[in-house]
Formats: structure tokens, C-alpha cells, sequence
């Protein structure tokens, strides 16, 4: 027998991290908040997306969906902002979670709200509907968005004032992250709008920018310049194609990795 036929076959490595759950926070019954415990090698860029999932039942394949990391890339842990789908292949099961449980997390980030794929400019919109709001608890707690950008909006839309799940964390917290807390003071701005019940400023995104209505509150000339505004699009892929073609209406080019341009979305649901 030859040494080569005695030899071990090569151990292949698994593509996933098996991390253990740290916490959950439920906003709602419709919507979860949880965090992973960091594995040391892994790396990403704020904004990016990457694979979650659990095992298979009965030891089928594993279930796997693509979810925004709404940590910054310097942070400890990996949190996470998801829907609960009640039939849902991952979410039914996922919604069950608690501290000490393991969750699958693909070894390969990735995506294009990242800084990188857009070019300098004024002020940065951050605009998602639902859980498209998890990139930006990313984007927004990256020092590098405070210096690229004189002025950041995070633009979250949803139906029910309970929906804006973070909405003390953009309000307050977030001025205590030791990090950027005097940059989010003074560059922030938060502007939620809920569309099926009463609130202070209703209705959707898209019909607020069309009317006007967004840039008369925040007190900013009307419209967008490709001159001076950067937007990134997460949500409701009906919200993303009105607003991406609303954008291209005042001349802003969509960007990519390869590409940066003035705007950059991804479709955080299919729907
Ligand atoms: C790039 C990318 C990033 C994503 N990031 C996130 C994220 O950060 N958080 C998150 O919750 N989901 C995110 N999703 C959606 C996610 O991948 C799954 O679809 C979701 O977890 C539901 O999985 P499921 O197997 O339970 O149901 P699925 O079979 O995947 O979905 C069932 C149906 O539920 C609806 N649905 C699914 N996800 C959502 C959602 N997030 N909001 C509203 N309706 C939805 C759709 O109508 C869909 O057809 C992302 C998707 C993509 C492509
Ligand atoms: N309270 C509830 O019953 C509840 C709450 C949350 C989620 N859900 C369930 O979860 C699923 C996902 O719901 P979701 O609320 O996260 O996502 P969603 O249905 O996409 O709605 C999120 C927000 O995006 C808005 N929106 C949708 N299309 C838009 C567009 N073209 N332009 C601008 N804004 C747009 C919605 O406004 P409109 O309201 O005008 O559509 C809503 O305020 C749904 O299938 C639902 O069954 C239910």
C-alpha cells in the first residue's frame, strides 16, 4: 500500500461559522433584533450583506437567506435585524432563538451599500423601508460615513409606529457610542415616516420626496443634486425602483463596487 492511499483525504473546510447566538430582542411580532458572537478572522465593510441560516430538519441542507450585518465592521459582535415570516422557511424557526443557541453565518460578505461604491459628495441619504433599515445601523456608526459626508439621513418607512423598531437608538443612543456619538450629534438626522396609522410625518418616503414635504422639514433645498447628494436604497423593491428612477429624474447615476456613482441599492426582500 502506497504512503498516498494511507493518507487522510483532505478535510474540507465547512463555508459556514457555526456562532453562538448572544442575545435577542424582540420589537414586535413581526419583527426580531440578535447578535452573534464575532469570529476573530471574519471581516466586512459596513453595509455589506451575508448568508444566515440553521440546520436542516432531519438532517436535510442547512436553510440559508441573505441578511444585512447592521453592526459596524469594527464591532465585537454581529448583530442582526430580521422579519418573522410565519410560514417562512428561516424566520419561522429563527424567530425561536435564544442566548446559547448556534447559527449558521456564510464566510463571504458582501454588497454595494458600502461607502465604496459611492463618491464623495454632501450629504449621504440612507432610505429603507422594514428591515432595509439594517445597513444603515451599520453605515451610520462608521466614523469613516462622518468624514466622507458633512450630513447623514437615515430615512426609515413602515407601516405601524411600533414597526420603527431603533427609533430611540437614532434618537439618543446612538449620541452615547463612544466612537461617533459627537459626529452623530451634529450630522445625523433621523426622519421616520409610518404609513398606516397616524404619526408626525406620514406616509411613504417616495411621497414625501415627490411632494416636497422631506426636504421642507429637514429645511433643505428641494430635490436632489448630483452636486451635493448621495443616496443608498434598502427595502421594498418597489420603493427602490420608484426612488432609484425618482433619483435619475435630477441626474444621479447608479453606482457599484467596480462603479462608485451617486446612488447604490439592493433589494433587501423580494416583494
Ligand atoms: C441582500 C439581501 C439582504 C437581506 N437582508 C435582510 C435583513 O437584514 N433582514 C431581514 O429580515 N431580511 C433580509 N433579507 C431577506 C431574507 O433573506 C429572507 O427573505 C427573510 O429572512 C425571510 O426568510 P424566510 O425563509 O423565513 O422566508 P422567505 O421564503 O425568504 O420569504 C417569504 C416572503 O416573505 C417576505 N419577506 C422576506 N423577507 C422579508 C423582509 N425582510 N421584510 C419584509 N418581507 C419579507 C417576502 O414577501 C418573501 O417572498 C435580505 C435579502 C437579501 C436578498
Ligand atoms: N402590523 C402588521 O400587520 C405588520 C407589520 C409589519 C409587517 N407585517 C408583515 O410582514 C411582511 C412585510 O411587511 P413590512 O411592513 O416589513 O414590509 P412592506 O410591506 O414592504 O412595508 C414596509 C413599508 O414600506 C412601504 N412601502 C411599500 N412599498 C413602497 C413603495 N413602493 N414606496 C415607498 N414605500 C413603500 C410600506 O408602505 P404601505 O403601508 O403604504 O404599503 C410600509 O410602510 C408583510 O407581508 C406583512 O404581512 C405585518
Amino acid at each position: 500500500m502506497s504512503d498516498a492511499s494511507l493518507a487522510a483525504p483532505p478535510v474540507k473546510a465547512s463555508p459556514f461559522h457555526n456562532l453562538e447566538v448572544l442575545w435577542v430582542r424582540h420589537w414586535t411580532d413581526q419583527l426580531f433584533s440578535f447578535a452573534l458572537k464575532r469570529p476573530e478572522d471574519f471581516r466586512f465593510r459596513s453595509g455589506e450583506f451575508v448568508m444566515i441560516g440553521l440546520p436542516g430538519e432531519d438532517g436535510g441542507k442547512p436553510v440559508l437567506r441573505a441578511y444585512s450585518i447592521a453592526s459596524p465592521f469594527w464591532a465585537e459582535e454581529l448583530e442582526f435585524f430580521s422579519i418573522k415570516v410565519a410560514d417562512g422557511p428561516l424566520t419561522s424557526r429563527l424567530q425561536k432563538i435564544q442566548p446559547g443557541d448556534s447559527v449558521l453565518m456564510g464566510k463571504k460578505p458582501t454588497g454595494t451599500l458600502v461607502l465604496d461604491a459611492v463618491t464623495g459628495g454632501e450629504r449621504l441619504w440612507l432610505i429603507g423601508t422594514g428591515t432595509g433599515l439594517a445597513p444603515w445601523l451599520s453605515v451610520a456608526r462608521d466614523p469613516e460615513t462622518y468624514s466622507r459626508f458633512k450630513q447623514v439621513i437615515v430615512c426609515h418607512t413602515v407601516r405601524n409606529v411600533a414597526d420603527l423598531a431603533y427609533r430611540d437608538f437614532f434618537t439618543h443612543e446612538i449620541h452615547d457610542d463612544p466612537l461617533i456619538g459627537d459626529e452623530a450629534k451634529a450630522q445625523l438626522t433621523y426622519y421616520p415616516t409610518v404609513t398606516r396609522e397616524r404619526f408626525e410625518t406620514p406616509g411613504r418616503i417616495t411621497d414625501r420626496i415627490k411632494s416636497g414635504d422631506v426636504f421642507a422639514d429637514l429645511q433643505l433645498p428641494i430635490g436632489f443634486s448630483p452636486n451635493s447628494d448621495r443616496v443608498m436604497l434598502c427595502g421594498a423593491m418597489a420603493m427602490i425602483k420608484e426612488t432609484g428612477e425618482l433619483l435619475e429624474t435630477y441626474g444621479l447615476k447608479e453606482g457599484s463596487n467596480a462603479e462608485p456613482g451617486d446612488y447604490v441599492l439592493e433589494r433587501a426582500f423580494v416583494g
